[in-house]
């Protein structure tokens, strides 16, 4: 049985990873920040020396996207220093690790899903803390490790799109959505699923840099649409532009990625978003 440790367990992602500890047959050990902060070399050895484990999924990174513009130190920090030690530590101890990363490496221009040989051009700087921290796996030697970028995660808790559609959505009987980001949902409990099997299966998988997303591809208008249609709920909506909304970071005006290589590799099933999201709503 592989042993996996979770970095970030209470995050979005993390705590969905830690809900799948009987799949694959894997011992699953979650921390989060207090428990082991990825910024502190003797946190990480610390628990590296007391738990052995086989495998580290790195979920922790620093995620305000706007408010890195002026938190520049803590975002390099945590996302990239952070992320460097806890390779080198990874080294070091003979552990493998999968790295989660984000379609924010790419300043979304290109007019077809982004592929992980597709070069990275970050717009801001939790974009840039992001691509630096990759290349710091990329850069440590001596270990396995695997990359996994993905883009518009979310869930049916806590706080992301969904969760400020339906809020709205309930308030408000006319919304304003934009129309001109692309993506695909990305919904955080089939993502954990693969990832444990990749911890689980890491033969199967060759190291490198991976994309995760379903098929098809929408937008935040789009996608605000099938989620009100799915739960039935009337609410007028009309699309407007990134410019109507400016935000302090620039965000990418294509982030979907093509995920089918990840999938087909762990043998796990393409599918569309609308598909899954249906899944994921029926589950709650
Ligand atoms: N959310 C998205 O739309 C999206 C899109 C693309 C990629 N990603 C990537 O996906 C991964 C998971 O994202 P998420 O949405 O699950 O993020 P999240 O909900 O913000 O979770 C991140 C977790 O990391 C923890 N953390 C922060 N600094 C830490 C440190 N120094 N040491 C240990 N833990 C620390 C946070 O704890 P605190 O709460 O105490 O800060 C939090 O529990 C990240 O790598 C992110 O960049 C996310």
């Amino acid at each position: 049985m592989r042993t996996v440790l979770v970095t970030g367990a209470k995050g979005q992602l993390g705590s969905r990873l830690m809900e799948n500890a009987s799949q694959n047959n894997l011992r699953i050990l979650g921390f989060d920040r207090d428990e082991l902060d990825i910024t502190s070399q003797q946190s990480i050895s610390d628990a590296l020396r007391t738990h052995a484990p086989d495998v580290i999924i790195n979920a922790a990174a620093y995620t305000s996207v706007d408010r890195a513009e002026d938190e520049q130190q803590l975002a390099y920090a945590i996302n990239t220093d952070g992320t460097r030690l806890l390779a080198k530590a990874c080294a070091l101890h003979g552990v493998d690790l999968i790295h989660i990363s984000t379609d924010y490496v790419f300043d979304g221009k290109q007019d077809r899903p982004y592929t992980s040989s597709d070069k990275p051009n970050p717009l801001g700087i939790y974009a840039n803390s992001k691509r630096t921290g990759e290349l710091a796996v990329a850069g440590t030697e001596g270990f396995r490790w695997w990359v996994v970028r993905v883009a518009w995660l979310c869930d049916t808790r806590g706080q992301n799109f969904l969760q400020t559609m339906l809020r709205l959505g309930r308030s408000d009987k006319y919304l304003r959505v934009v129309n001109d980001q692309h993506g695909a949902p990305t919904f955080a409990r089939p993502f954990a699923e693969a990832l444990l099997k990749l911890a689980a299966h890491a033969e199967q998988v060759p190291c490198g840099i991976w994309h995760y997303g379903p098929e098809g591809q929408t937008t935040w208008f789009g996608f605000a649409q099938a989620i009100f249609e799915l739960h039935g709920m009337d609410v007028k909506l009309s699309p407007c532009i990134t410019a109507d909304y400016p935000t302090i970071a620039k965000r990418p005006a294509n982030s979907c990625l093509d995920g089918k290589p990840f999938l087909d590799a762990l043998q796990l099933p393409y599918l569309h978003w609308k598909e899954v999201l249906k899944q994921e709503l029926k589950l709650g």
